[in-house]
């Protein structure tokens, strides 16, 4: 173990750290277009709740995890619960976890930055809607350019967290966190006041509840999961740098508030653009890749600089974000590296920048030259994207759960989060979300693992 641990330096730098992680392409790019397919205003309903019911404890058990244990994901369980090796093997899986959902998501991480070259240069100026797409297509399935593109963007993360948890992630995420809200609020600026953009709106502000079935709800349960970025041990990581006299209560709900206000504001952008060039609102992938390019291309007519300035500012927004999660997801392995092995971060940063990188490379690979290797007809990254947010995520998530509803002392896990009685309000909580980390969490989790597999 490293002689010193470094921490946090204020509870902003914690929470801009935990909504780095948090704000992602999943508030980006699954969270508005999930929104529209299921009831819009009626779907944001049920998904507060199930943040406020399942998500947010979940965060609170990873949060008591990390900060009682000041260990990374590996140990921090096996540490608070000694000569029971079970728990290491738990701890093992986060940064498998953490290893595979990296290597893939950094490939995204570098088609952002593609397209937000391309962007700059001002490639997707009077195209048509079938040029957009064939674009898209191109760029994921060449041999080289989104491998170089997924090493940037991965290597300049791997950057960041080699200079440590205060110079690099926190110094990152504050100056990252404010510039993507500006960003998205300037996106939204133009998004709305576009030609017949208000049927985007109404999209979003509708609500419909007939359309709440039990998959949508399963839909509202994962997607806050993934949101807050749990199931991995990235929130233990993080928690494990924050001083004892921080409020648990206070940062998970200031994160959660943050990564809902991101993803429904992203809505916002999105969704009124995507109406008003008349495309289809459920694009999956395709939204942000194919459908935003077009309608800055169908727009630089009238408005060729402006609809650039948007278009750039766009996939800054989704390479910012993307990063700041990528982040999280390195230092999980860099801590275990670094803890555990003794790899200094530097090291241990170029070892976890080889071996994500390998393995997107793989992933990348899997759109063109490898696109053969199938099962049940998905490529290897779509496999592993399945694999790691159906299977993995949940069944780290239900470990973390039971570790603190069971195997922990109760008064432990209480005095964690009320800093040991000394904050009322959370005192007064404490009971409520004990019951619901002992109770409602394993239950809501078993029930999301069965919906994939069943609905
Ligand atoms: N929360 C991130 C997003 O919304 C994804 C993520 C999951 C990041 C787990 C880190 C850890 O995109």
């Amino acid at each position: 173990m490293s002689a010193k641990r470094e921490s946090f330096g204020s509870r902003a730098a914690v929470v801009m750290a935990m909504a780095g992680s948090a704000i992602g392409l999943g508030n980006l790019w699954r969270f508005p277009y999930i929104v529209g397919e299921n009831g819009g205003a009626a779907f944001i309903i049920v998904y507060i709740a199930a943040t406020l019911v399942v998500s947010l404890p979940v965060f609170f058990t990873e949060f008591v995890i990390g900060r009682k244990s000041g260990r990374g994901a590996y140990e921090s369980m096996s540490s608070l619960r000694p000569g029971k090796p079970f728990w290491k093997v738990a701890g093992f899986m986060c940064i498998l976890t953490a290893v595979l959902i990296c290597s893939y998501y950094s490939v995204i991480g570098g088609w952002s930055i593609d397209f937000l070259l391309k962007s700059s240069m001002a490639e997707f100026t009077g195209n048509s809607s079938g040029e957009v797409t064939s674009i898209f297509g191109k760029v994921v399935s060449a041999p080289f350019e989104p491998i170089f593109m997924h090493l940037l963007f991965l290597g300049t993360s791997a950057y960041i967290v080699a200079r440590g948890v205060k110079s690099g992630i926190e110094k990152f995420s504050k100056i990252c966190i404010p510039v993507l809200f500006f960003l998205i609020l300037l996106i939204i600026v133009y998004s709305v006041m576009l030609p017949g953009a208000g049927e985007g709106v109404r999209y979003l502000v509708k609500p419909d509840f007939s359309q709440i079935t039990p998959k949508a709800l399963a839909y509202a349960l994962g997607q806050s999961f993934y949101s807050l970025s749990l199931g991995m041990g990235a929130i233990i990581t993080y928690g494990s740098y924050v001083h004892k006299d921080e409020n648990i209560v206070a940062i998970g709900s200031m994160t959660a508030v943050s990564d809902l206000l991101f993803a429904i504001l992203a809505g916002f952008a999105i969704m009124p653009a995507v109406f008003a060039a008349g495309l289809e609102p459920g694009a999956g992938t395709g939204l942000i890749f194919q459908s935003i390019p077009y309608i800055f291309s169908s727009m630089s007519e009238h408005l060729p600089i402006i609809s650039t300035i948007i278009s750039i500012a766009f996939f800054l927004a989704i390479v910012v974000a993307a990063m700041t999660s990528c982040i999280s997801l390195l230092e999980i392995m860099v801590s275990f590296l670094n803890e555990k092995i003794g790899l200094s971060r530097t090291k241990a940063s170029i070892f976890s920048f080889i071996l994500c990188g390998g393995l997107g490379c793989i992933c990348s690979l899997s759109f063109g030259p490898l696109s053969g290797i199938r099962l049940a007809d998905k490529v290897i990254f779509d496999i592993m994207d399945w694999f790691c947010s159906n299977v993995m995520l949940l069944i780290s998530a239900l470990f973390f759960v039971i570790f603190v509803g069971f195997v922990m002392k109760k008064e432990d896990v209480k005095n964690e989060l009320t800093n040991n009685g000394t904050k009322r309000m959370n005192v007064k909580l404490s009971n409520l979300i004990f019951f619901q980390i002992k109770w409602v969490a394993p239950i809501a989790i078993v029930a999301i693992f069965v919906a994939n597999f069943i609905l």
